[in-house]
């Protein structure tokens, strides 16, 4: 059986080359941010001068043990470079994300990053988003059975209330996440903006037109391609 987590370090260390002494780096969040994590901690040992920007608690802890510098309190950062993981990727380099529950703060980062990285495990290329992966979206507490109502007459699919040991998961921002059971997601840009028509909805774990690099660990090696955003 192949060695995935093997993969993700090997698409990990590729992305952190685009590291440069100065820049200010968004930090994503899940297994795969982990070995980046890792790696720049080990950089900045060296003598690497960088800033981190991290997208949750779970990476900012890591960070500080590795000794990154962080700047979580500026909110009106200008990031070099954000690095990210991913849940699925589709031929044009959309994703889903938020397996982890971390979408919103992942968002807000690849939002303000010049240049964004997303680095994954070759088995999480799709010919189509949706099907295996559920579309994870964060919702407000308040009226979340109806927004969940309004979620699935738009999406014809089921949505499944997130839990964590037996309560309900609550995200870093305090809100609740349903997951989406969407066969396929054809025209991801337009779900997107459907769904942010619906009211109670924070973001969805839907990341259109938003990757520069992709870089895909696979037993052959690491595959990087470069996207158009249009
Ligand atoms: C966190 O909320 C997610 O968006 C992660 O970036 C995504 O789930 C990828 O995680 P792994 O690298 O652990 O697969």
């Amino acid at each position: 059986m192949e060695n995935l987590e093997a993969l993700k370090e090997l698409a990990a260390r590729a992305a952190v080359e685009y590291v440069k002494d100065g820049y200010v780096v968004g930090l994503g969040t899940g297994s795969t941010a982990r070995y980046v994590v890792l790696a720049l901690g080990q950089l900045v040992k060296a003598g690497l001068r960088i800033k981190g920007v991290p997208t949750s608690r779970e990476t900012a802890e890591l960070a500080r043990q590795q000794g990154i510098p962080l700047i979580d309190q500026d909110n009106a950062w200008i990031i070099d470079v954000a690095i990210d993981g991913a849940d699925q990727v589709d031929p044009s380099f959309n994703l889903i994300k938020g397996g982890g529950g971390a979408l919103l703060k992942e968002k807000i980062v690849a939002a303000s990053a010049k240049q964004f990285i997303v680095m994954v495990d070759h088995t999480k290329r799709v010919p189509v988003l949706g099907g295996a992966f559920p579309l994870p979206i964060e919702v407000i507490p308040f009226g979340w059975g109806s927004t969940a109502r309004e979620i699935e007459a738009l999406t014809k699919s089921r949505v499944v209330f997130r839990e964590r040991n037996g309560a309900s998961f609550k995200t870093e921002a305090g809100n609740l996440i349903v997951d989406v059971h969407i066969d396929r997601i054809d025209q991801p840009r337009d779900l997107e903006i459907s769904l942010n028509q619906i009211p109670g909805i924070v973001e969805t774990g839907l990341f259109v037109n938003r990757t520069d690099i992709l870089i895909v660990g696979t037993p052959q090696g690491v595959q990087t391609e470069h996207a158009q955003r249009i």
